[in-house]
């Protein structure tokens, strides 16, 4: 093996550990698209599921069974019309419903068990009727009203897995015709899950036929890439249209559900083999991550921040990790600085400063020592990446002696002096030495985007 392809694999390799410590313990909720389960991929992706089970994540199943229903009703010549996406079912259709949804629980149950791990049918979903809409009776169509999450946390205790068919069933017992996608995301929102996933049939939310905010990146083969909450929102506002569109339908929740509290939603192509654990395990995403704003702490500098700044700093300007600055300095680059407040104190705070040739370098960044190790830092880089991706930059580097490693693992890249903008080049310090790393912004146009968690 060549030592460029050892050297990325071990990095591949220390970013997963990182986020195998980080999601120890934490719900995942996972929506599978029903018709996946005939894909010849399928049991790959059970087999990663359970892995993700046996490294301590808390897994959710939530598998759609539409095709399988329409399957079983077209056997019985049960005819059902589709209203905005939704099934309208009838009470002779119920008996059939009910068995297709659990045909493909039981299925999924027992691809669990090929994998060594156990999973748990429940009927644990409180449902009531949709009723009549613009004049359409949708019978025993049901929303959700309420997940048991009691039980479900005492089954995720046992360390089962549950799966949950798409039936619910009203206080009175009359089971209901579910919507999967409304289920995962209520279980993610009522869990306060860290990830939602919708595991679909499509590479994940597609540019093509849409109107994109201004400032989303799509990637070279169609696909946005991430999107925050808000501008989920504004996607959503941009392309209202009366009729049902299936994605967006899955924004729609995405949306709903990091509003609940949930801080990822991710959309990814369960036809594609791994992309479950490339989307969770590196800083790449694949599909479309949507987000709850991560950066709720983070704002650009203003004068009066300036003291506190300076202070966070000394220690790293004393210890040599820094390069030495002043109130003046701090001053004339004011516009280069975001920092980090909580409650009306600085925590952290970093520069990104602008060259020649589409480049920016990213600087005195210093998270405060009694907030290290939440994030804090991740999160500041991946903002001024942000900006800078925003201001169609080509990379940003960052010249360090002692935290190449910590930039490693983000993705970053070692880079020659060569590679620096000519009056950068010019005022790096031979006798400091520092190493240079650089990510270059345009592979979060094609290979996938930066995904700090
Ligand atoms: C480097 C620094 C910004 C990291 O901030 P942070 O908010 O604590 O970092 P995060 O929480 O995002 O990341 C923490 C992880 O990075 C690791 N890490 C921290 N500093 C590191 C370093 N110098 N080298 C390698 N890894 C490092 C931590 O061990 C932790 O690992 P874990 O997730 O496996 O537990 C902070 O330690 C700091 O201010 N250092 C002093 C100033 C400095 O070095 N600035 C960079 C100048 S270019």
């Amino acid at each position: 093996m060549d030592k460029t392809m050892l050297k990325e694999q071990v990095e591949i390799i220390r970013q997963a550990f990182g986020y195998i410590n980080q999601f120890k313990g934490e719900t995942f909720v996972i929506k599978l698209e029903g018709s996946l389960i005939a894909h010849h991929l399928f049991p790959l992706l059970i087999r990663d599921l359970v892995l993700l089970h046996r490294m301590g994540i808390n897994v959710i199943l939530v598998p759609g069974a539409r095709d399988r229903i329409n399957e079983v009703l077209k056997k019985y010549a049960i005819k059902c019309r589709t209203v905005n996406g939704v099934r309208v079912s009838p009470p002779e259709a119920i008996p059939l419903i009910k068995m297709a949804a659990f045909d493909v629980t039981n299925k999924i149950m027992t691809m669990l068990a090929e994998n060594g791990a156990n999973g748990v049918i429940g009927n644990w979903v409180r449902a009531k009727s949709i009723g009549v809409r613009n004049g359409v009776d949708f019978q025993c169509s049901g929303l959700v009203e309420k997940v048991q999450i009691d039980i479900v946390n005492k089954v995720l205790g046992e360390g089962l897995i549950p799966i949950f068919p798409t039936i619910g069933w009203s206080a009175k017992g009359r089971p209901y015709n579910l919507s999967s996608s409304e289920i995962a995301f209520s279980i993610s929102v009522e869990l306060n899950a860290a990830k939602l996933f919708f595991i679909a049939d499509r590479p994940g939310v597609t540019a093509q036929g849409y109107k994109i905010p201004k400032e989303v990146y799509v990637s070279s083969d169609g696909v946005v890439s991430q999107l925050t909450k808000a501008q989920a929102g504004e996607f959503l506002d941009l392309n209202a249209r009366d009729s049902y569109d299936e994605q967006l339908d899955l924004v729609a929740y995405a949306y709903r559900a990091c509003k609940g509290g949930v801080q990822r939603v991710h959309v990814i192509d369960g036809r594609v083999e791994g992309m479950l654990l490339k989307e969770i395990f590196s800083n790449r995403g694949f599909g479309t991550m949507i987000y709850a704003n991560q950066h709720d702490n983070i704002r650009p500098m203003v004068m009066g921040d300036v003291p506190e700044v300076l202070r966070l700093m000394q220690p790293s300007i004393e210890e040599g990790v820094l390069v030495h600055r002043t109130e003046t300095d701090l001053a004339e680059y004011i516009d280069n600085y975001a920092v980090y407040e909580v409650d009306g104190t600085i925590h952290a705070c970093a520069a990104l400063q602008v060259y020649s040739g589409r480049q920016a370098e990213i600087a005195g960044m210093v998270v405060d020592e009694t907030y290290s190790n939440l994030g804090i830092g991740k999160r500041m880089v991946s903002y001024l990446i942000e900006q800078a991706t925003a201001k169609k930059l080509k990379a940003v580097f960052v010249l360090t002696t002692q935290t190449s490693d910590w930039f490693s693992h983000m993705g970053f890249s070692q880079g020659k002096i060569a590679d620096l903008p000519p009056e950068r080049r010019k005022n790096y310090n031979r006798k400091r030495n520092p190493l240079i790393l650089r990510y270059k912004l345009s592979r979060h146009r094609t290979k996938g985007s930066l995904r700090v968690e």
